[in-house]
């Protein structure tokens, strides 16, 4: 969602800033804007994407080394020249930039209009920024005071980064519940959401945490709390190289993404699965293993694509440790009162660590006494921080708004999860723990071996690509990564999509069948292959377009019509990391083939910052 970046130091400040919008673009935006502070304030803003704003400006002399930008994904008010960011405040004097919602916008709003404030925006920031002008010219005090004054009666999260005419060497930055990123570097400074538009110039960074507020000069950083107390900058390295936010060859990164995956799986597991010792190594699942062992019920929390992980985590967890578990959308577990008593643990799953929702839901779980473990991708992100221990999923930045390589790593890590906590619990015999250990090893090989299927993949994406709606079928582990493929399909084709349990096919959707359907199935061997084998011959007579996901060698399906996608065989345990590789080339092509923007599908946000 909204992205947020800033400069300030020895350099043009337009340059860094545009490079660092465009590299932010991923996280999904309708608009664009700068503003520059040259003891004046110049602000450019454009409905559309950031090359539209930087067209807009050729051959426009912008010389400050200081300066604001934003790409917003629109809240309050829709998408517009004039809803766009930066907003400038009424008397010229403030320009902001803001991530998140100001709840009690409309009071504030209400407030200032009494006092003849008029606003030439539909958003909230404009009220939150016309709030701190008002503090700031009545009290006569500096930026810094009028933004603590505001922000103490502010509802709601964000990030602010603001300029001051009068003071062109400062920004101020604030932070509540969404994620803002500092570089230190040599006299200058770079403020963003995410370290990506920071890596090139520095790699030295502080995460600013909830009710901070940031002093910023070229050679300086002050960082205080909202009771004006000095905190101490923790400055930390960052693990994480240029090449890997970069398309690399690829016409996409939602491509070079899938293609990682041999990689990524391979460095989530490397380090952990200690084959010679008969033994998984997770220094946060050991920490906390009594728990774990001994827990009434875990509760998995999750939003999109990570819920669909948690999905399959309770088909592991139930089958080999035997402790319930329940798996909740994070936006309505925050929403309902939940129960959470002693000797639950929940596991919250996110790529981001940013996701309002599981954000705030992980907060209520807390206050219940839960003990929350995170398995997550970003390192150092807001969840991160607030979880009591984790596993990180080190499948390195994803670009792409539809989750692919994030996917397969929560899924490695999840299973590497329960294998251990059976074993401790020995809910599991020895051989079957090796047996999984050993299919989890070679996960990586067999990833590569689905990759090396490709084109016969593009071709089945090819043939459906016109379909006006599809249908994705499963059972068991299997049925997850249906939702997963109707997910990604929808994400990334606008193509409507549906996924459900195979054996519910009968209570509704085979009513849609028609020779028109594509009715995919994932129907590799399992417990309940012969079942789906039947589903697919009632799909066969009503003359559906059947694609299944099926074993090599099964031998089973080969009286099918249709189009069968061969994997290796797998342990129906590991199989789902595999079974969701070629559902992702299938969306993916299909989305190209229908000439779409695959990385930055319309309306959708790669880190959903708001609820
Ligand atoms: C957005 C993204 C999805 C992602 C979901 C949850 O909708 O587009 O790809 O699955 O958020 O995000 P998280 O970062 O919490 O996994």
């Amino acid at each position: 969602m909204c992205g947020i970046v800033a400069y300030v130091g020895h350099r043009e400040a337009y340059p860094v800033i545009l490079k660092g919008l465009k590299r932010l673009e991923y996280r999904g935006y309708d608009s664009a804007g700068i503003a520059l502070n040259d003891s004046k304030l110049s602000v450019y803003k454009k409905q559309g994407k950031v090359a539209r704003l930087e067209e807009s400006l050729v051959g426009v002399e912008l010389k400050a080394t200081i300066g604001i930008g934003h790409t917003r994904w629109a809240t309050h008010g829709e998408p517009s020249d004039r809803n766009a960011h930066p907003h400038l405040s009424a008397s010229g004097r403030l320009a902001m930039i803001h991530n998140g919602i100001i709840e009690n916008y409309a009071s504030l709003k209400l407030e200032l209009e009494k006092k003849g404030y008029a606003f030439k925006s539909d958003t909230d920031t404009e009220v939150l920024l016309n709030f701190i002008d008002d503090i700031l010219i009545r009290n006569q005090c500096s930026l810094e005071e009028a933004v603590r004054i505001a922000l103490k009666r502010v509802v709601g999260a964000y990030v602010i980064v603001l300029m001051d005419e009068e003071d062109p060497s400062t920004l101020i930055a604030a932070r509540k519940g969404s994620p803002l990123v500092i570089g230190v570097g040599e006299n200058e400074h770079f403020l963003a959401s995410d370290a990506s538009p920071i890596i090139e110039y520095t790699k030295q960074v502080v995460y600013v945490n909830d009710y901070e507020l940031a002093i910023i000069k070229g050679n300086e950083l002050i960082l205080k709390n909202l009771g004006n107390e000095i905190v101490t900058p923790f400055v930390q390295q960052l693990d994480l190289e240029l090449a890997a936010i970069e398309k690399g060859g690829y016409d996409h990164f939602m491509l070079k993404e899938i293609f990682e995956q041999p990689k990524t799986i391979f460095d989530c597991l490397r380090g952990r699965l200690d084959i010679a010792n008969q033994d998984i190594i997770m220094s946060g699942v050991q920490h906390y293993m009594e728990e774990l062992k001994t827990a009434n019920r875990i509760i998995i929390i999750a939003c999109g694509t990570s819920w669909h992980a948690g999905l399959v985590a309770e088909y592991i967890i139930e089958e080999l440790c035997r402790i319930p578990v329940e798996v909740e959308y994070a936006s309505e577990f925050r929403y309902r009162n939940p129960i959470v008593n002693k000797g639950d643990v929940l596991f919250a799953i996110s790529q981001s660590g940013e996701t309002a929702d599981t954000l705030v839901a992980i907060e209520r779980a807390k206050e219940q006494g839960a003990i929350i473990f995170g398995i997550l991708n970003v390192v150092g992100s807001s969840i991160a921080r607030i979880s009591h221990a984790g596993a990180y999923t080190h499948a390195g930045p994803e670009i792409g708004v539809a989750s692919t390589k994030a996917f397969t790593a929560q899924l490695v890590v999840l299973a590497m999860i329960a294998l251990k906590i059976a074993k401790e619990k020995k809910s599991i015999s020895n051989a079957r723990f090796m047996h999984l250990m050993h299919e989890l090893n070679a996960v990586p090989e067999k990833v590569k071996e689905i990759l090396a299927s490709t084109e016969k993949i593009k071709a089945v994406a090819s043939k459906h690509a016109a379909a006006s709606s599809f249908l994705f079928l499963g059972r068991g582990y299997n049925f997850p990564i249906a939702l997963e493929g109707a997910l990604k399909l929808k994400e990334i084709s606008y193509i409507h999509a549906e996924g459900y349990p195979a054996a519910e096919m009968k209570h509704g959707p085979i009513a849609l069948v028609d020779e028109n359907l594509p009715v995919l199935f994932v129907a590799t061997k399992d417990a309940y292959h012969e079942k789906v084998v039947s589903n697919m011959q009632e799909i066969n007579a009503r003359k559906g377009k059947l694609i299944a996901v099926v074993t090599a060698g099964d031998h089973s399906v080969l009286s099918l019509t249709g189009d069968l996608i061969e994997v290796p065989e797998a342990d129906e345990v590991i199989a789902p990391i595999l079974n969701v590789v070629p559902l992702q080339l299938l969306s993916y092509y299909i989305g190209v083939e229908r000439g779409l923007d695959v990385d930055r599908p319309r309306n959708l946000a790669k880190s959903v910052t708001v609820e």
